[in-house]
């Protein structure tokens, strides 16, 4: 994990009201793997103080890319940043998801929403592995798909506009149920009802899942205790440092 003032390249329109934004830093492209994070200080001063946790959801060369909703301060204090302008950047964080293991050689890879970050580096990496990869991708309409960078991209919106009429997880159960892939495991990164329903399908249809999680956090590597995570077996795991991603196994969402 390293922290760096990284300069910032721009922004875009991804869809609505999200936007990607790239910045400069060689070492975070180089170390990062598919699902980790980086908790970025948006603002030089106090407003606001946190940081805020972001998946890493491009890189190319010693760019950087994340992508964001504006959804309160922080997300519109990025949203402003300029080229040439720094943030400050923690990362990267947190544990990868399992991709490089001899147990499926199928990546099903389920993202609803803003849940689409970590997936275009989890293509990568399951390409790099020799793995197939199929993506069911989920939005709330047309517009606010963001399918860059993705392979074998089936899409449904929550209001018909595109795709399958429904949601994300029942997709993709209509070609798991049928055992469409060959050996099978799902990556999954959602709000967290969709993430509930990916494990009731992974448990029922018995294949492998690990879900990346998304909720609130602080420091981000392990120090305030800030977000625990309600384990199976008893006790509680930090999701910064022992996820985000978690078989759906070891975790109570
Ligand atoms: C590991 C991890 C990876 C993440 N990756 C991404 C990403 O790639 N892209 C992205 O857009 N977001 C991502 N998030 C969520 C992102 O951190 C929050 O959206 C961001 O902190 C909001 O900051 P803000 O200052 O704009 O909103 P705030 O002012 O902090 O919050 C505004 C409102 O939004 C609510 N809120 C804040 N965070 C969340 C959340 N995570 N889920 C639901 N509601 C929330 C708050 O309760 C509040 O009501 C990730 C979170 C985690 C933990
Ligand atoms: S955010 Fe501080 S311990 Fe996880």
């Amino acid at each position: 994990m390293i922290q760096e003032l990284c300069v910032v390249l721009g922004h875009r329109p991804a869809g609505e009201n999200i936007f990607t934004l790239g910045f400069t830093s060689p070492a975070i492209a180089r170390m990062t793997r598919a699902g980790q994070f980086l908790n970025i200080k948006v603002g030089g001063g106090a407003d606001p103080l946190l940081r805020r946790p972001f998946s890493v959801y491009h890189t190319d060369g010693a760019v950087v890319e994340i992508v964001f909703n504006v959804i309160g301060r922080g997300t519109a204090a990025l949203c402003r940043k300029q080229p040439g302008e720094t943030i400050d950047v923690l990362g990267p964080l947190g544990v990868p998801f399992g991709i490089e293991t001899p147990d499926f050689e199928t990546g099903v890879l389920v993202a609803g929403g803003l849940g689409v970050a970590p997936m275009p580096l989890a293509t990568r990496a399951l390409r790099a592995s020799g793995k197939q990869v199929v993506t069911f991708l989920g939005a709330h309409n047309a517009g606010s798909i963001v399918a860059a960078h993705l392979l074998n991209v089936r899409l449904s919106t929550d209001d018909g506009s595109s795709g399958f009429h429904g949601t994300v997880v029942d997709l993709a159960r209509q070609s798991l149920a049928r055992r469409e892939f060959r050996r099978p495991k799902i990556f999954a990164c959602g709000p967290t009802a969709m993430l509930r329903a990916v494990a009731r399908l992974a448990e029922e249809l018995e294949i492998a899942c690990e879900v990346s999680l998304e909720g609130p956090m602080a420091c981000g590597f392990g120090i305030c205790q800030g977000c625990p995570v309600e384990l199976a077996g008893g006790g509680y795991a930090l999701m910064c440092k022992d996820g985000p991603v978690f078989d759906i196994r070891r975790i109570i969402l």
